[in-house]
């Protein structure tokens, strides 16, 4: 292994740690007291692990956390009275709803309810639409961790080529916005993408967000590229058991690339922090 190994636990406990410090000094000289609100519809046990580690590093930072569990089976009505509840209690800074929801909830109808002011996840097309713009505005959690991340290797994005491998609108299309601000050239991948590999080839930043385990290899890799895996897949082993793999092949790829993000212990850790960050941001916001 040649790449050096971006360690995503300490970046995030860095992170953290700083937000804690922030939210103290926001208590103490204008006695504030952030607070997130975490809504989980259904009991997807992935989800259910999630909201509980986002309950816990709220908690630990210093702000106030709010958890709401609905069943499943919650009427879409039942969904946007409490967000409408949420968006007009003054100790919520901060409102996520969990993806994905069930199938009988309209995502977007609920994304919308929310006020964009307390978008912590940054999906609301206010917060979207003023990041493809280029104005300031609540950014999704994964992209800003992965920017965070990058940083940790090269001071400066400008002028480097970067490929994001997928589009979705929690990680892909706002990482690319996001990049954009930092002055990088930014190619855009996805699953219609033609010759992958060949794209990957003149990358000095490569960003898999494609939800396929193990699918960017060695052979992709420019030599010295930073790779930032954003995959979190499942493996099943013979055993019965699983193992987390990411979207890149680590072990093959961390013998050509200059520096990569290990899964677990990359850029899941670096989620949560930046949902904290964004919850001080908007407190700080909202509270003049
Ligand atoms: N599910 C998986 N990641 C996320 C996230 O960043 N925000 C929300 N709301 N749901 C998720």
């Amino acid at each position: 292994m040649t790449a050096r190994t971006i360690d995503g636990k300490v970046i995030a406990a860095e992170l953290r740690a700083r937000v804690a410090e922030e939210v103290a000094r926001v208590k103490r000289e204008h006695q504030l007291t952030p607070g997130l609100a975490v809504v989980l519809v259904g009991n997807d046990p992935a989800s259910e692990v999630y909201v509980r580690s986002k309950h816990t590093q709220t908690q630990a930072a210093g702000m106030a956390s709010f958890e709401h569990k609905l069943p499943a089976d919650v009427a879409q009505a039942d969904l946007l009275a409490l967000i409408a509840k949420l968006n007009g209690d003054p100790a919520v800074h901060g409102i996520l709803v969990q993806l994905p929801l069930p199938k009988s909830i309209h995502t977007e109808t609920i994304i919308n309810a929310i006020d964009p002011a307390k978008d912590v996840d940054g999906l609301h097309p206010n917060n979207a639409g003023r990041l493809a713009g280029g104005f300031a505005a609540l950014s999704p959690c994964t992209p800003l961790g992965c920017i965070i991340l990058t940083k940790s290797v090269h001071a400066s994005l400008e002028g480097m080529n970067a490929i994001v491998i997928g589009r979705s609108n929690l990680v892909g299309r706002p990482l690319v916005q996001l990049l954009l601000n930092e002055n990088a050239t930014v190619t855009i991948a996805h699953s219609r993408s033609k010759d992958l590999p060949q794209l990957c080839a003149r990358a000095d930043l490569v960003y898999a967000a494609v939800g396929k385990p193990e699918m960017v290899r060695a052979g992709w890799i420019k030599p010295g590229a930073t790779v930032i895996d954003v995959g979190i897949n499942r493996m099943p082993l013979p055993d019965g058991k699983t193992r987390l793999v990411g979207d890149v092949a680590f072990k093959e790829v961390a013998e050509v690339a200059g520096a990569i993000t290990p899964v677990p212990g990359g850029v899941g850790q670096m989620t949560v922090a930046c949902l904290l960050v964004n919850t001080l941001r908007a407190a700080c916001a909202i509270s003049g």
